[in-house]
Formats: C-alpha cells, sequence, structure tokens
C-alpha cells in the first residue's frame, strides 16, 4: 500500500471537456469505467458494462435525520421493522440446534436452525413476563429454548414444551403461546431476516441484487474475517462514508496513484440497490502528471514487497491492470485453492460495491471480498455498530473452514490491530473513522444553531446519499 501523500489538483471541466452543465450529466473527465475496461483482455460480464444513473435531485438532504430522536424513532417503526436484513451467514448455524441472535436498535431475533436444515426466527422475548431469552448477540447451540427466569422452555420449531408448576397456568394453552415466528430468507449464504408480519418477498425485494449476483455466488465463500466496532455517529452517518469516492481526494490521498476516485462510476437501481464501481490500476483524473503502465503496478505494490514479481513487468501493449489481474488469478487461485479461470480482469483488480437497503454493502470482487453492515446500538441516534466481514472462496477440495471469530476493535483503536487485517487497508478504515464523530457532531452543531442544516451533496459522486435518503424517506412516508 502506498502511503505517499500526493499533492492532488482539483478537477473541474466535464468529462468531455464540453461545457454542458445540465444537472446530473457532468463527469470527470478521466477515463470512464466503461472506457476501462473495455480495453481489458479478459472482459467484464454484461452486468458489469453500463451505467445506470439518472439525475435525482440536488436539494440539501436534512441534519436532523441524523440526530434527533423523533427521526430515529420513525425509522424504528418504518424501516428496521419493515425491512430485510442479513442477520448471519448459513454457516454460522450449520447444525440443528444453532442459534444466532441478531440484534437491531431494540429489536433481538433468534435465527434458528431446525432438524429438517430450514431456518426459523423468533423474537428474543419470553412469553411469561418478557425475559430475553438468550442474553446477547452472537452464536450458540441448544436443544431448547429455556428461559433463565422462571425456566418456561420452548422446542427449536418455537413450540411450547413445558412450564414450570403449570398447575397455576391453566390459561395458557400451549398451541397459542409458541413463539412468535420472525419472517427470514435465504440467499448468496446469507439469512436475512423481516420483523413486518407481511414483508414484501424477498426475492422481489432484492430482485436486482439477485440478478446482478447470478454470476457472483456467495453461497460458495466462507467468512474469514469478521471485526465490529462501536460508532459515535448516526447509523446513516457511518453507512454513507463508504457510498461515495469522492472523499478520497482529502481523507486517502494515498490511494490515488493506484486507484481511480473522480471517475468511479455510480449506478441507481430500484429502490432498494445501488452500485459503485471503481476501476484499479489506474491513477486518480485528480493527479496531474501521467504515469506509464510499469509506474502504476509499481505504486500497487508498494508496501507489499511479497508481490514482487517478474511477471509484473508490463509488456508492450498490455495494462497494469491487466497485467495485476493476470497475477492476482494465479495468486489468490493458489492462496484460496480456487479456480478463478472464469473471472474477469474487473472482477479481480477492481472494486465493485453494492448497497441493498437499510445497511447491507457488499463486493463480489476478490481483491476486496467485504460484506459491510451498520446498526444502530439500543435506542440511541448517535451509536452505531460497523461490521467488516471478509468472504473468501470455499477451496475447490469443497471443505468449508469454520467462521472467523468476531474480533471486536475498541473505539480508540485502529483496524490495523485486527489479526489478518492488511496494515494498509487497516489504516484507510480507521481514516474513514476518523471522520465520523466529527461529523455528527458538526450535524448537531448545525442543527442546534439552525445555520444551513442540511448536507449539499454532488449530483453525481453521491447520488448513492440522495437515493439512500429518497428511499429512507418512502419508508417513513408509508
Ligand atoms: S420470564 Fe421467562 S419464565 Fe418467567
Ligand atoms: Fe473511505
Amino acid at each position: 500500500m502506498n502511503i505517499q501523500t500526493p499533492r492532488p489538483k482539483l478537477s473541474t471541466m466535464p468529462r468531455d471537456g464540453s461545457t454542458s452543465l445540465v444537472p446530473g450529466e457532468a463527469r470527470c473527465p478521466g477515463a470512464s469505467v466503461q472506457e476501462l475496461i473495455a480495453r481489458d483482455v479478459v472482459p467484464a460480464p454484461d452486468v458489469l458494462r453500463h451505467e445506470h444513473c439518472d439525475f435525482l435531485g440536488d436539494e440539501d438532504i436534512s441534519v436532523d435525520r441524523y440526530v434527533t430522536q423523533e427521526f430515529f424513532d420513525r425509522e424504528m417503526e418504518h424501516v428496521w421493522k419493515k425491512t430485510w436484513q442479513w442477520a448471519c451467514r448459513e454457516e454460522h448455524i450449520p447444525e440443528a440446534g444453532d442459534y444466532y441472535v441478531y440484534e437491531v436498535g431494540p429489536f433481538s431475533v433468534i435465527v434458528m436452525r431446525q432438524h429438517d436444515m430450514s431456518v426459523k426466527a423468533f423474537l428474543n422475548a419470553c412469553l411469561h413476563r418478557g425475559t430475553k431469552l438468550r442474553a446477547c448477540e452472537g452464536e450458540g447451540s441448544t436443544r431448547d429454548l429455556r428461559c433463565p427466569y422462571h425456566g418456561w422452555t420452548w422446542k427449536i420449531d418455537g413450540a411450547l414444551s413445558s412450564v414450570p408448576c403449570a398447575w397455576d397456568f391453566p390459561h395458557v394453552e400451549p398451541e397459542k403461546f409458541a413463539l412468535p415466528n420472525v419472517a427470514t430468507a435465504q440467499w448468496g449464504g446469507f439469512i436475512f431476516i423481516n420483523l413486518d408480519e407481511n414483508p414484501q418477498p424477498f426475492d422481489d425485494y432484492a430482485k436486482v441484487l439477485i440478478d446482478h449476483f447470478k454470476g457472483w455466488d456467495l453461497s460458495q465463500r466462507y467468512v474469514s474475517l469478521h471485526m465490529a466496532k462501536e460508532l459515535n455517529c448516526n447509523w446513516k452517518t457511518a453507512m454513507e462514508a463508504f457510498m461515495e469516492s469522492y472523499h478520497v481526494y482529502e481523507t486517502h490521498p494515498q490511494l490515488m496513484t493506484a486507484t481511480g476516485d473522480a471517475n468511479v462510476q455510480y449506478d441507481c437501481y430500484d429502490a432498494h440497490v445501488s452500485r459503485f464501481y471503481s476501476a484499479g490500476g489506474t491513477q486518480s483524473p485528480h493527479l496531474d502528471n501521467p504515469m506509464t503502465e510499469q509506474e502504476l503496478i509499481n505504486t500497487m505494490l508498494v508496501g507489499d514487497r511479497s508481490m514482487v514479481s517478474d511477471e509484473l513487468t508490463v509488456k508492450e501493449g498490455e495494462t497494469a491492470r491487466c497485467v495485476m489481474a493476470r497475477y492476482l488469478r494465479k495468486v489468490f487461485g493458489a492462496q484460496y485453492q480456487a479456480d478463478l479461470s472464469g473471472y474477469s480482469d474487473s472482477e479481480i483488480v477492481d472494486t465493485i460495491e453494492y448497497h441493498l437497503f437499510p445497511n447491507m454493502i457488499l463486493f463480489p470482487g476478490f481483491s476486496l471480498p467485504m460484506v459491510y453492515r451498520f446498526r444502530p446500538i439500543g435506542l440511541r441516534a448517535d451509536r452505531t455498530k460497523f461490521e467488516i466481514l471478509f468472504l473468501r472462496p470455499v477451496p475447490s477440495t469443497g471443505e468449508r473452514p469454520e467462521p472467523a471469530e468476531l474480533f471486536t476493535v475498541k473505539e480508540e483503536e485502529s483496524y490495523t490491530i485486527v489479526p489478518g487485517m492488511d496494515k494498509g487497508l487497516g489504516s484507510v478504515y480507521d481514516q474513514d473513522t476518523m471522520n465520523l464523530r466529527a461529523q455528527q457532531e458538526g450535524f448537531l452543531n448545525q442543527y442546534k444553531a439552525g445555520r444551513k442544516a442540511g448536507q449539499t451533496l454532488g449530483n453525481y459522486q453521491e447520488v448513492r446519499l440522495r437515493h439512500f435518503n429518497q428511499t429512507l424517506d418512502a419508508y417513513l412516508a408509508r
């Protein structure tokens, strides 16, 4: 990872040099992602070879949504109770009786593997006097769900099986005291829950995502790294930091020599799905001096000398992207014992990021195969749990490694301390999360002072934030 800090020059002209300033049409003057991938040796799949972005408006996004309890409470009612959220991976609960407790805001749900290998989910609260059947989030295994207070017990399918001193409860009919069911769905190795009693079918809800991921089977990945950090900000403040590349120029200048930033492609599909597509092996359009393809490769290697190899010499007519993709396809293939020959240059070297409303971000590529989740903690509008998982391919032997244990990073700690975490990438997360408390406090300052209490977004580079907030507003208006 390069740690130099280039001094960038800000670009202001639309991509083709035209003076067109039609709102939403202007683009960075650098090469577009589509132009860059068109030159690749192993071509990108169709799903990556289109753009889908409309102008969505340019009004400010008011900051009350990040700071007020009133807005937070409306989200609890209209968003967290009504949307599909991934609770755990299939491999967290492989056997009958394995469970995972998922929590969001005040809600707590037990996701339970059944004897027939199907999955059920229940509200995590005793039907006697409310006690949580399992005290906190995480995985476990059990033969039944027994309340720690007076011992009422349910089978793993949610049926009431025993009540101590049943003679005192003639009014308790077991068939009316099954644990309340929570809807579940399974896709890509993830188990989703929805607290709505009549939810939109998951396949409709996530239709665009399911279509796009037909060639990326995330069920054939396993959790190789899992970390969580609690942040002093609203869940949207945190998540939105990972939905645009506009901040790279100021926050991560060390990345600018090896990735496009101002020329990232942003796509907004239906209400629930948007995409970010950033080309690797290219320099930021902000940088003045063009680098040779060999210089680009060398820049990508700074900090990771283990990768220096003759195979990374760029020959006449080759691009840094394709040379790096060819090399990484081999290296990753050996490292993960997986056959990556069917994957394009773009899937190997680019950063491709999808958002599924409300809080899931996932990356189908191989260099950065992450999944993010952002959740409010309890009833605090200014506390967020941010998790990062890495999903590596299951080895071709078919033997699925155990999912990585959760590693909790304390607020003041660096992501670089996480065992197995790339130091350069850990520093990038540190840079990202360091902005968030200051942004949250700035929002509160503006809101309380009543001065310019709105975010002014870029028409293109921050369009996914607007798209997300428009969907949020639509849920709140229901
Ligand atoms: S509260 Fe659960 S058994 Fe009494
Ligand atoms: Fe960032």
